[in-house]
């Protein structure tokens, strides 16, 4: 993993975005869609949001941008204000001009006895599109990227997970407990995510430093889903100064 280190966590989101957007017009001037993979959570607010003014003000265009996001809640509507389906709207989606056909997010309504087939087919979708040519990611404390959790495979694929429980902690303040915090989700696999040509991981604040030395310094190791990424040829970790305060 290559790292890069900014004063200030907003400044690093707008040069995220900007490669981004370049992406997005470089597949634009070869009449190529651009496939992003997509993450929620504090960490990418930012970066949405520069997208965003990209679209209004500088007429960047997401007709040729096909998304995929890496999770959801399971169970959850989509209406719910808690769902990713609803945060990727709320921050990016209503905001730009990508076709609603171009979206995915796993979804939280389905049948428990369906998922199984429907995360083959979520795989499926993103293969026929040619893979994902970016690969957005924020990162948990237990180390997760997704919901891939401590223990997840290198080759693991869509499926559903169960959360731990310092993920459901972090996530109790939104949920207004964590007895409401769903304990399941839908996550893209890591074996789904290392197959990006590109992915840029994020990490802010000092609530971060210490998972970002382990995922950084530490070993590659299934108790830390994230430092799987070492072993990916094009990552780039863009930190704040708090999250890289521990690293040596
Ligand atoms: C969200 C996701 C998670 C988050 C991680 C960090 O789609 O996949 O891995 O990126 O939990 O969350 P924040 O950014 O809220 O600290």
């Amino acid at each position: 993993i290559h790292n890069v280190i900014f004063k200030s966590s907003d400044y690093a989101s707008i040069i995220i975005a900007q490669e981004i957007a370049g992406l997005i017009k470089e597949k634009q001037a070869q009449q190529e869609s651009c496939v992003l993979g997509l993450a929620t959570g504090s960490s990418p607010i930012k970066v949405y949001e520069e997208l965003v003014r990209m679209h209004k003000e500088e007429g960047l265009s997401f007709a040729n941008v096909v998304t995929f996001n890496l999770d959801e809640y399971f169970p959850m509507e989509k209406g719910n204000v808690q769902s990713y389906h609803y945060f990727m709207h709320e921050h990016l989606f209503n905001h730009v001009d990508i076709l609603p056909e171009n979206i995915h997010i796993p979804d939280g309504t389905i049948p428990q006895e369906q998922i199984h087939q429907y995360c083959i087919d979520y795989e499926l979708k993103i293969n026929s599109f040619g893979g994902l040519d970016f690969q957005l990611l924020g990162i948990g404390r237990t180390g997760h990227i997704g919901f891939n959790e401590p223990g997840s495979h290198y080759n693991s694929v869509t499926r559903s997970i169960t959360l731990d429980h310092l993920t459901r902690s972090d996530a109790a303040p939104a949920f207004f407990g964590i007895e409401n915090v769903p304990k399941k989700a839908i996550t893209m696999g890591i074996g789904t995510i290392k197959k990006a040509k590109r992915i840029v991981i994020m990490a802010w604040g000092h609530k971060k430093a210490e998972v970002v030395k382990e995922t950084i310094e530490g070993m590659v190791s299934s108790e830390v889903p994230a430092s799987y990424l070492q072993r990916h040829e094009n990552t780039t970790f863009v930190l704040d100064k708090e999250a890289a305060e521990e690293l040596t």
